[in-house]
């Protein structure tokens, strides 16, 4: 069964994991169900069982070449789950040396998308939500500096687009309108 691969990125904060949650529900509700595949959870996996890592957020501080093999490997594990998939990832992930690629061109070879989705909202929301997280030890990225990564994924998803031949479809995830931003992702995956 081929199924529709959906890759679903957004800064970190955004809410991406959020409004696929939510999306999710409703898709099952409509009897279209996907499966929820979060790309950071496969890579973690694999970091915690090779001794890398002992914290998901620190995974982006490792060096270029580990984190390029843990993409490679969750991408081919992942190309292997048949059906709807949502592929919950980042365009980009900001390291100590640059936007490294969240999906590489072997990586998108693997995954080979149908749609991809970019979450987004004000820059000062996205903060509010960081600050208010303690969860999880987010980047403290100034207004500016996450306007940039924004708009540096948004440049980036052109060029996936361009190589795979996949949609680019923009989501926002406004403060207190998180079921539009629901309808919206559930719209363009139905
Ligand atoms: P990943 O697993 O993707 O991290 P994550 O925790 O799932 O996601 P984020 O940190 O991006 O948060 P979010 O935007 O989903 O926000 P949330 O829904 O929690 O990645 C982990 C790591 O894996 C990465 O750092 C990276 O190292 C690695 N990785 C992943 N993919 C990779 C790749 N392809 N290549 C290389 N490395 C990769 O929401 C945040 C807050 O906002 C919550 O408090 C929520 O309640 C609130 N909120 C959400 N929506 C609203 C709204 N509408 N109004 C008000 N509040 C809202």
């Amino acid at each position: 069964m081929a199924g529709t691969k959906c890759i679903i990125t957004g800064v970190p904060g955004v809410g991406k994991t959020t409004v696929i949650t939510e999306a999710l529900t409703r898709l099952e509700q409509m009897g279209v169900p996907y499966a929820n595949i979060s790309f950071g959870s496969f890579m973690f996996e694999m970091a915690q069982r090779q001794g890398l890592v002992a914290n998901r957020d620190k995974m982006r501080l490792l060096s270029k070449d580990d984190q390029r093999l843990l993409q490679e490997q969750a991408a081919e594990g992942i190309a292997r789950i048949d059906g709807n998939v949502i592929i919950d990832t980042h365009a980009s992930v900001k390291t100590p040396k640059g936007y490294l690629a969240g999906l590489p061109e072997w990586v998108l070879e693997a995954l080979k998308p149908d749609l991809f989705v970019l979450i987004e909202t004000d820059e000062d929301q996205i903060l509010g939500r960081r600050f208010c997280d303690p969860s999880r030890v987010r980047d403290l990225d100034t207004f500016r500096a996450l306007q940039s990564h924004q708009s540096f994924n948004r440049a980036i998803a052109a060029a996936y687009a361009m190589k795979t031949g996949c949609t680019v479809a923009i989501v926002t995830n406004a403060d207190h309108l998180l079921e539009r931003a629901t309808g919206d992702l559930v719209g363009l995956l139905t």
